[in-house]
Parts: C-alpha cells; sequence; structure tokens
C-alpha cells in the first residue's frame, strides 16, 4: 500500500487566518522549477515571482527591463514545480501604470499563461484604478509600498523610506486604500520597524515586511540574497542564511581540477 501524503495549498483565506491567529508568514522568490521546487518542498507559504528577476536572473541594475513575456516565462516555470506555496507574480513596470484596462489584460494574460495564484503591483492611490478593475475580474492582488524599485528614477536612491511624517501618513492612507479595494495583503519595503507595526495593527489583512522590521505580519526575503549567492548586495535587512556562492564556485573548482587532470570521468562513471 502507497502512502499519500495530503498536500493542502495555501490560499489568501489562510494568510488572513494566519494574521488572525498571529502565526508569521513566510514568503520567498523563486524564478525558476528547480529553486522553486525545493523552497515549495521546505515548506514556503508564499512564493514571490518577483520583478527583482530583472536583477539576479538577468543582471539589470534595475527592475525596469524586465518584460510582461519575461515576467510570464518565469512564472510559468515557478507554476510547474510548486504544491503546496501560494505563488504571486509581479506585474512588470509599465503593463498597469496609467491604464487600468492595460492592467486588466495584463493580469489577464498573467493568470491564463502562468496559472499563478494572484498577482502584485507597486503603489498606492497612483494605481488604485488598476487594482480595482484587476480585483473585479476575481485575480487576487498583493500590494507593494514604501521602497518601489519601479519607481527608483524618481527617487533616486533605494535609502529607507517613509522617515518624514508626511509620507509615513501617504503609505499609511496608501494601505488602507489597498485593503478597501479588496487587496489581500500588502508588502511594504524598507521602511522604519514604527511604521511597519503601526501598519500592520491599522489593517487586517497580512503585511509582509522587507526591511519593514519585527512588528509585522510576516516575511520576505529575494532567495539569491539569503542563500548568499549574490555578493555585492548587503543591506541592513539581509540575513544570509549561508554561503553558497563559496560552496559553488568551490564545487566548480573541484571540477575543474578533476577534468584537467583526467580524474573525471573515472572506471565507473564511463560506458
Ligand atoms: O521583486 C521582488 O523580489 C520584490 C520583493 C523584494 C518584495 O518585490
Amino acid at each position: 500500500m502507497s502512502v499519500h501524503k495530503e498536500i493542502r495549498k495555501v490560499t489568501t483565506h489562510r494568510l488572513a487566518e494566519m494574521k488572525a491567529r498571529g502565526e508569521k508568514i513566510s514568503m520567498l522568490t523563486s524564478y525558476d522549477y528547480s529553486m522553486a521546487q525545493l523552497v515549495d518542498e521546505a515548506g514556503v507559504d508564499v512564493i514571490l515571482v518577483g520583478d527583482s528577476a530583472s536583477n539576479v536572473m538577468a543582471g539589470n541594475q534595475t527592475t525596469l527591463p524586465i518584460t510582461l513575456d519575461q515576467m510570464i516565462y518565469h512564472g510559468k516555470s515557478v507554476v510547474n514545480a510548486v504544491e503546496r506555496a501560494l505563488v504571486v507574480v509581479d506585474l512588470p513596470f509599465g503593463s498597469y501604470q496609467g491604464n487600468s484596462k492595460k492592467a486588466l489584460s495584463t493580469a489577464i494574460r498573467i493568470m491564463k499563461e502562468t496559472a499563478t495564484d494572484a498577482v502584485k503591483l507597486e503603489g498606492g492611490s497612483e494605481v488604485i484604478e488598476s487594482v480595482e478593475r484587476i480585483l473585479s475580474a476575481g485575480i487576487p492582488v498583493m500590494g507593494h509600498l514604501g521602497l518601489m524599485p519601479q519607481s527608483i528614477n524618481k527617487f533616486g536612491t533605494y535609502s529607507v523610506r517613509a522617515r518624514e511624517e508626511a509620507e509615513a501618513e501617504k503609505l499609511l492612507t496608501d494601505a488602507k486604500l489597498l485593503e478597501e479595494a479588496g487587496c489581500f495583503a500588502v508588502v511594504l519595503e524598507k521602511i522604519p520597524a514604527e511604521l511597519g507595526e503601526t501598519v500592520s495593527k491599522s489593517l487586517t489583512i497580512p503585511i509582509i515586511g522587507i526591511g519593514a522590521g519585527g512588528g509585522v505580519d510576516g516575511q520576505v526575503l529575494v532567495i539569491h540574497d539569503m542563500l548568499g549567492i549574490t555578493q555585492q548586495f548587503s543591506p541592513r535587512f539581509l540575513r544570509r542564511y549561508h554561503n553558497l556562492a563559496a560552496e559553488i564556485k568551490g564545487a566548480v573548482g573541484h571540477y575543474i581540477e578533476d577534468v584537467k587532470s583526467g580524474g573525471f570521468p573515472n572506471e565507473k562513471e564511463q560506458y
């Protein structure tokens, strides 16, 4: 008799329940099938196919160049691997701002072609029409406030956001607007911990932080950063759980030595 393990898929409803009972939500990015399979099997709650793929997968300086077709490619690769986690795909820069009809058709393409569970987009009042139109089609939306990498050219730096009262107030108002519109969660990036906690306490939907302190309802990191694959990027909020760069370089170096010395393949590794 085979023992079949029942997998209970994470839903937006389950995330709301987790916040209600005070259970923190774990979220990580993934962009490809093999990594997503490992991350899902490890038990993470949410997998974000972030537009940070533009940086860590394609080597671009910003998230702006990544295209909708490229996001769909990454989204589908991740969805193919995932059995348990809720999958969220980022809407890329230029595919939703200033035109809610375009935003809806972008979100529908992503849903149809990747079979993701939800989408994420950056901004508050400026994009609320787009948010509402996507939600009206029954597509779950995650918001993203604070440091919004798609607006890097407006701000000019990746420094901590909403330190000033006016910006902090706008952030809280925007978060409430996203909740009222029907978003199921909001990511807050690189803001003071106190503000993160205030937003989390003011909203009933889960608030997921990246550099937003410990008072929010969950945490998200870019997988390449937390595994120590990326080496140049070291913001204060980043905890590296491994030094995979050193391990990969060590293993590749060992392989090169074996090839050069004729030690690979050995007798058993050939036909
Ligand atoms: O694209 C991304 O990886 C993100 C996270 C940093 C939240 O939006």
